[in-house]
């Protein structure tokens, strides 16, 4: 077992770089996942890292070892795909078979270990059923199973859940939680899904265009985004557009006007005086009766739904910004039409760079 480093790492296919000077570390036995909309590099970046994309310049260590220039075969490697890719004429006893084979594993070894991985997945009663007679979700069951008998140093994988329903997501993906912490492998998993990131994560490595925008623990990234795209792609964020008349202090609270009121909020980076964004979650923000409270501004009420956990509330503010606002479970009063004071809880509410 070993952890990931990468030092500077430049990726590309043609002129442009895809990955530009990228530098992360993985810890040894956590699982990470590169997050980040589609065409960002995700998937760039993991295959560079399984050795199937030469690097253009940079480095790359799992552990103290440079593989950097290591061919994918000699990584030590274990990998799972978004569509699977078993060996459809070979049984499910020999796809998790298929990399000991190569390596030479006495049979005897091969049996006990496959056995072990096929129980670690829930499918030992599976073993000579072939790929086609399998659900989806089997099938990624095998694929991890075939992934991880190889005892890899790093496990890659590639939207590993987006080809099942929602409900086998949930499954898989707990399956892929309790092995990888039973095995303590160090593991990249790619998703564009950001609950799955939030769910299965020791840390998370938002992409945008092939530059690291935040990593950080789930909560790092959901309730202290550095800027308004990471808010935007982590759960939904209320964005709104102001402009600072001084520059803020890094982790002090900063005073932002909004809508002709003066509001605190906090800065989690020094910000020079001008355009920025405050992003608020829908479930910070407080709805009262129109009153002058602190750190609020007045809304009227469009749309109240009520959802059974929590009531959802659609406001606009004077000059017509539409805000989400949730609150938990039945909210007395306030009906569409009515005028209201929103209010913003300072710790919760970030003034970022736009
Ligand atoms: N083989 C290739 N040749 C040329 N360009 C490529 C190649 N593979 C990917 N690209 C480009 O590199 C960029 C990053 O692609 P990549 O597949 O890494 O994105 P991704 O984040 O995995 O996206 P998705 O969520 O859609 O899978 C894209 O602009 C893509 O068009
Ligand atoms: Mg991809």
């Amino acid at each position: 077992m070993a952890g990931i480093r990468i030092d500077n790492l430049v990726v590309g296919y043609g002129a442009e770089p895809v990955i530009s000077d990228l530098s992360l570390d993985i810890a040894d036995g956590s699982l990470f996942t590169l997050l980040g909309p589609s065409g960002c590099g995700k998937t760039t970046l993991l295959r560079t890292i399984a050795g199937f994309i030469p690097v253009r310049a940079g480095k790359l260590f799992f552990g103290d070892r440079d593989v950097t220039d290591l061919p994918a075969y000699r990584r030590d490697i274990g990998m799972v795909f978004q569509d699977y890719a078993l060996f459809p004429d070979k049984s499910v006893y020999d796809n998790v078979a298929y990399g000991l084979r190569a390596r030479n594993v006495p049979e005897a070894t091969i049996k006990t270990t496959v056995g072990e991985y096929l129980e670690r997945v829930g499918l030992s009663a599976f073993a000579q059923r072939m790929p086609a007679a399998l659900s989806g979700g089997q099938r990624q069951r095998v694929a991890l199973a075939r992934a991880l008998a190889i005892k890899p140093t790093v496990l890659l994988m590639d939207e590993p859940l987006s080809n099942l329903d929602a409900k086998l997501r949930v499954q898989v993906r707990e399956t892929i939680a309790d092995l990888q912490r039973q095995v303590g492998i160090t593991t990249v998993l790619v998703t564009h899904d950001q609950e799955e990131a939030l769910a299965l994560s020791d840390r998370i490595g938002l992409l945008r265009l092939g530059k690291l925008e935040q990593v950080g623990g789930p909560e790092d990234l959901y309730a202290r985004p550095v800027s308004a795209y990471v808010a935007d792609f982590v759960g939904a964020a209320n964005t709104l557009n102001v402009e600072l008349s001084a520059p803020t202090t890094a982790g002090a609270l900063a005073h932002v006007a909004l809508e002709g009121a003066n509001l605190q909020a906090f800065a989690p980076a020094a910000l020079p005086a001008g355009k920025a964004v405050l992003i608020a979650r829908g479930e910070t923000l407080k709805l009262g009766p129109a009153a002058n409270d602190a750190n609020s501004i007045p809304c009227t009420v469009r749309r109240r739904q009520y959802l059974g956990g929590r009531t959802s509330f659609r406001v606009a503010t004077a000059s017509g910004r539409e805000i989400l606002v949730e609150a938990h479970g039945a909210v007395p009063g306030l009906a569409a039409g009515d005028a209201a004071a929103l209010r913003f809880d300072p710790a919760q509410t970030l003034v970022v760079a736009s």
